[in-house]
């Protein structure tokens, strides 16, 4: 079992129909209209219908204890898998609508990330997400209140949802996150090309979520390149959506080769019927990637993530023991 880390997973997009079921029976309603297809999978069409899904399932997430449960589901099964590491993508955005704080939220998910860490050795930190579509003042609220470190396992800001609205829109929330020291991600160039990219690296970034859309602009995979940053790829979700209709087209191998740091992350996982440890296989099976390249990708996302430096120094020599 290959030792794996991920930088770029959605928490609530973790948690399986079951659990998402388990969760809504627990808390006494019913599952929302138009959640699942016929074949119980979550349903969606394309990206903005994707959306729209999450915020169904996410929207029957109420509790501490959800969020505990989510966070451990998800983590301890990443860790049977081979995983050591993983930055979760919590969004406050999501959880205000249901109800809970700051210190619910981040209580519940902090609380997983502990049983995970003791049951089964697994390492976690929590990136905090704004939401696009909710705008540029809001993403200043969320920025603002994560600069006051409301968890201590709060490492790093993102930025997620619908990509058409532009990164430069976000440079205040962005400034104030990185004043507070917090590590820089953002998603562009999944459905935006070159340009979003271009616009998302005049912020404070030092990764991208997804970027793989840089690879259709020569001089700007140069620049991702020269200037390190990590790209956090998910090639699964790129295809369960339609960004590009096969592997063979993806850019993966080929930022790679460029000299682009790039990681592997799942994305969504069973929105797009993705696990970190199949992201891993796909790179064997489709770009012949040797397991000495593979290991490669864990190290990278090691040296790009966010946590404290006595951390990756133990998640290095887990690397190197395993
Ligand atoms: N992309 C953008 N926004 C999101 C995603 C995603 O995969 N998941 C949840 N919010
Ligand atoms: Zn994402």
């Amino acid at each position: 079992m290959l030792p794996q880390a991920e930088l770029h997973v959605h928490l609530e997009g973790t948690a399986p129909p079951e659990l998402i079921a388990r969760i809504a029976a627990r808390n006494g309603i019913a599952l929302p209209d138009g959640l699942l297809s016929v074949d119980g999978r979550f349903h969606f069409r394309d990206f903005l219908h994707f959306l729209r899904t999450y915020d169904l399932a996410a929207s029957v997430i109420r509790t501490s204890e959800d969020y505990r449960d989510i966070t451990y589901e998800y983590l301890s099964g990443i860790a049977r898998a081979g995983a050591i590491y993983a930055e979760l993508t919590a969004s406050p955005d999501h959880a205000a609508l249901v109800g809970l704080d700051d210190e619910q939220h981040y209580g519940g998910i902090a609380a997983g990330i502990d049983a995970a860490r003791r049951e089964h050795g697994i390492e976690a930190r929590i990136l905090v997400s704004a939401v696009r579509n909710f705008g540029a003042d809001q993403a200043v609220r969320v920025a603002a209140r994560a600069a006051q470190r409301p968890h201590p396992y709060i490492v790093g800001f993102s930025l997620a949802g619908d990509e058409r609205v532009p990164p430069s829109d976000f440079a205040s929330a962005y400034a104030i996150a990185a004043d507070a020291g917090l590590g820089c991600t953002i998603h562009a160039g999944e459905w935006q090309g070159p340009v979003s990219v271009r616009d998302a690296l005049r912020l404070p970034v030092s990764r991208l979520d997804h970027g793989v859309r840089a690879s259709e602009d020569p001089a700007l995979v140069h620049e991702l390149a020269a200037r390190g940053i990590t790209l956090n790829v998910c090639p699964t979700s790129n295809l369960a959506l339609g960004v590009y209709r096969s592997l063979s087209e993806h850019p993966l191998a080929h930022l790679h080769a460029a000299g682009v740091r790039v990681t592997l992350g799942s994305d969504d996982p069973p929105y797009f019927g993705a696990t970190l440890a199949g992201e891993y296989a796909l790179c064997a099976e489709q770009f012949g990637w040797s397991e000495q390249q593979l290991r490669a990708l864990t190290a990278a996302a090691i040296d790009a993530a966010f946590c404290e430096e006595r951390l990756k120094v133990v998640l290095r020599e887990r690397l190197h023991a395993q």
